[in-house]
């Protein structure tokens, strides 16, 4: 069955909505491919579970080959240890006290190494680990032009000669989250350019550190856009994408995905149908996040529909979701509708389980068990 007949499948067998559903064959189906992208280009695979914050799909990760897990926050990692994961990277600054000795205390149980971008950062973190004789690794994180966080490539050496004075702390590379590659480009072929360029500033930025006699064997970087350019790229090491376990529509819009490869989907019903040109669903921001089309050609729809390619949620308030319909469209009252959202990652974190789908049956359900771990 195709991925998208089985999901219209599903729309009656839900007990009720909004719900949101995984379909695990074409959830193997991607954390496979992208094991086997890195696998070829000799790259290991660190994925960012805060897509997915289920110890199932990590188990599966890392039955796949990955090296390890990202996360952002030490409680998604805390939330994720059932799964057996050994080697944690936090890409996120650990700031304060309360952050830090939950940082050791994890350290004592697996690795765990962390990224910063600044000796305010990474000062508390040494003095707390070196009292307790230990060492952190660390990633100096470079802003490759998202311009979120990260030192400029030109601050890139300076910093990590600081760090690399410190005691407590082991300084392992450079880590960068290449978002930009996305928000910049509308085709592929533009994502490549972005992607390879990214790439480029990283390995360049990892041997001016090494050229000054610093350690920085790890050139690690994470963007489900850019990963299969990244995997081609000499002197990478790492590839950390989170979103390609599910995909969602701005992959979809960015070419790098399609429908069939989308393994989440949020069911809804339609609860009012005030005139022909909306229908107003039961999943509103509380479900879909607010999170609009991250690609720059496109509208900034929060969702699609998965069958009828001209319906999109164009709006949404806290319960409602406004679906601009067109011309003779036929939704009624009580209609069920499968929605692929713009940004999946904030709707699983929305949720305290997801209905579990097989080749268009209910089979399953999953606790999404670091939901709402933002500390
Ligand atoms: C630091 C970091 N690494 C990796 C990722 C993974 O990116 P994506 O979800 O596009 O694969 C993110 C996403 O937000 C991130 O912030």
């Amino acid at each position: 069955m195709s991925t998208i007949a089985s999901r219209l499948a599903v729309l009656d067998a839900v007990p009720d909505t909004p719900a949101v559903v995984i379909d695990r064959g074409v959830l193997q189906r991607n954390i496979d491919a992208m094991a086997a992208d890195a696998k070829a280009g000799g790259k290991a695979l660190r994925p960012h579970a805060k897509t997915h914050k289920m110890v199932a799909v990590a188990r599966m990760q890392l039955a796949a080959g990955s090296r390890g897990l990202q996360v952002a926050k030490i409680g998604e990692a805390e939330a994720l240890l059932p799964s057996g994961v050994d080697d944690i990277f936090i890409g996120y600054p650990i700031v304060g006290a309360a952050k830090i000795a939950r940082l050791l205390a994890l350290a004592e149980r697996v690795r765990v190494s962390v990224s910063l971008d600044d000796l305010a950062v990474a000062e508390p973190i040494s003095r707390a680990a070196a009292a307790r004789g230990m060492r952190i690794p660390v990633l100096l994180e470079i802003n490759t032009g998202m311009d979120r966080v990260g030192v400029t490539p030109d601050r890139a050496v300076e910093t990590a000669r600081r760090l690399a004075d410190l005691p407590g702390l082991e300084l392992r590379g450079v880590k960068t989250h290449e978002g930009q590659a996305l928000s910049r480009s509308s085709t592929v072929a533009e994502t490549e350019r972005e992607a390879y360029a990214a790439c480029a500033l990283m390995v360049e930025t990892a041997e001016a550190i090494r050229a000054a006699g610093l350690p920085a064997p790890e050139v690690s970087l994470g963007c489900t856009g850019t990963a299969r350019f990244d995997v081609r790229a000499p002197g990478v090491t790492e590839v950390r994408p989170g979103t390609y376990v599910f995909y969602d529509a701005t992959q979809v819009a960015h070419g790098q995905a399609t429908l069939e490869d989308v393994a989440a989907w949020v069911i809804a019903t339609v609860v009012s149908r005030p005139d022909a040109e909306r229908a107003v669903v039961d999943a509103g921001s509380k479900v879909l996040s607010s999170d609009r089309l991250n690609q720059r050609d496109a509208p900034p729809i929060v969702g699609r529909l998965v069958d009828r390619p001209d319906h999109h949620v164009v709006r949404v308030n806290e319960e409602h979701g406004v679906i601009a319909t067109p011309p003779g469209a036929q939704l009624r009252i009580g209609d069920r509708v499968a929605i692929v959202p713009s940004h999946i990652c904030p709707v699983v974190n929305l949720t305290d389980e997801v209905l579990v789908a097989e080749d268009g049956a209910l089979v399953d359900t999953w606790r999404v068990d670091a939901r709402g771990r933002v500390r």
